[in-house]
């Protein structure tokens, strides 16, 4: 079997706006899989692509002015490959996110398969692609399921020499944004015991609405994988209708929310380490699917406790300080010994770092470590000894500090020498 497939790498280029609509152009690379060269395995070809989305609706307070005019070229290029897809009868999330990628200078990956509805023969008429849309260093990707809109033909109708489909009297290859399945998280961090929500819709053009929907969520972790959630439902009648699995327990979704909004989304509580993975949101509905990816991290920052609450120097020998951090996930956390003497202004790294006691795991797979300092006596008194503790879970470092107190026997010997002349001093006046 042959599958086409075709990837768009790019970023904005430029977009036409009027009367509260836009044009969303992505500058985009195609590539087709296929035919084995030499008897090799699968090769890709890489050919520029361009896909425009017309019609995009814009908020009334946008500046349209910094937006320049998409110009299709004057003579039609049937070796060019120019997506025209239609927006306006679909509900178009993150378009706002496109809108502004180009000016906050982020790269838009976009990426476009030929798609082959369930149950489709190949080369069937519309064709349907699939483009999945990851803008860097923001919260959204989306994936869209394309089907191609019928093209007049004539005696002068060209067509695409690639993809052998009509092209428009203006060059584009004309489809409509029929289905899709977006998410505006692409990781998300959850507390130990808490609860989360993974976000993923969906949304579909009412020329192909089906009214029968499955969603599912799979967990994957190294290798591994498992059913979360799964849900099946009638959009006309969420309640009489719907079947709903929770195989992790404490997992559920809002079926008024799937019906109204497409909101798919799908709560975890009381979350421990072995929810953490890879979500998968799969949204089927008729003779599409498709499917978004989410990463959870489960965080838990660490107890700090040190072993003493102050720190009497003895004359010789160093004395034992130990910093505690417990029941902490991710296992990175860093340790750090400083200290601060009365006359400094900042605390300084302490020359000697002390030593590391092995992690340890506990039941609920959060860890512990302790670091052991030695204290040595030729620290003055009133220094503070700081243990500073970094962990993802923080925001910032956690400080605990304790002050180091003049060495005991000192003091004693004061004490006792003061005594001694006290005593002297009376027997002398009662003699
Ligand atoms: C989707 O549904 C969840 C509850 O399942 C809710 O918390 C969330 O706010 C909804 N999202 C939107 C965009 O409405």
């Amino acid at each position: 079997m042959m599958i086409t497939e075709v990837v768009l790498f790019g970023y904005f280029m430029t977009c036409v706006c009027a009367d509260g609509v836009a044009d969303v152009v992505l500058s985009c690379t195609l590539v087709e899989d296929g035919v084995g060269h030499h008897g090799m395995g699968a090769a890709f070809t890489r050919t520029p692509a361009t896909l425009v989305f017309k019609d995009v609706a814009v908020a009334p307070e946008e500046s349209l002015e910094t937006l320049t005019q998409f110009v299709p070229p004057s003579v039609p290029d049937p070796d060019l490959i120019l997506f025209e897809a239609q927006v306006s009868s679909v509900e178009f999330p993150g378009a706002d996110v496109l809108l502004h990628a180009d000016c906050n200078e982020q790269e838009v990956m976009c990426e476009i398969s030929r798609y082959a509805p369930r149950g489709s023969q190949g080369g069937s008429d519309p064709a349907y692609f699939m483009v999945s849309i990851n803008v860097e260093g923001v919260e959204f990707s989306s994936v869209l399921i394309l089907q191609t809109t019928v093209v007049e033909k004539d005696h002068t109708t060209l067509m695409q020499s690639k993809l052998g489909l009509p092209l428009s009297q203006s060059g584009c290859l004309p489809t409509e944004v029929i289905f899709l399945v977006f998410s505006h998280v692409k990781s998300v961090n959850a507390p130990l015991s808490g609860e989360v929500l993974l976000n993923c819709g969906f949304k579909q053009h009412e020329k192909v609405s089906s009214l029968d929907v499955g969603i599912e969520w799979r967990m994957q972790h190294r290798g591994k994988g498992h059913k979360v959630f799964d849900m099946k439902t009638r959009l006309d009648d969420a309640e009489g209708n719907t079947v709903v699995h929770a195989e992790r327990t404490g997992s559920s979704m809002d079926a008024s929310g799937v019906a109204g909004e497409g909101n798919v989304s799908v709560t975890l509580n009381k979350v421990q380490v072995s929810d953490e993975g890879s979500y998968i949101c799969t949204v089927t509905s008729g003779l599409f699917h498709a499917q978004q990816v989410i990463q959870l991290h489960v965080t838990q920052p660490p107890h700090v406790s040190l072993s003493e609450e102050k720190l009497v120097l003895k004359k010789e020998s160093p004395q034992t300080l130990s910093c505690h951090c417990s029941n902490y996930y991710p296992l990175d956390a860093q340790m750090e010994w400083l200290s601060m003497s009365p006359t400094d202004t900042e605390p300084a790294v302490f020359p000697d770092q002390g030593s590391l006691s092995s992690h340890r795991q506990h039941s609920d797979r959060t860890y512990s470590l302790s670091s052991h300092l030695a204290v040595p006596p030729t620290v003055p008194p009133g220094t503070k000894i700081i243990c500073r503790v970094s962990h993802p879970a923080l925001d910032a470092p956690l400080s605990l500090s304790v002050e180091v107190k003049s060495p005991e026997q000192d003091s004693y010997l004061i004490v006792l020498g003061f005594l001694i002349v006290t005593v002297i001093f009376f027997y002398n006046l009662m003699r």
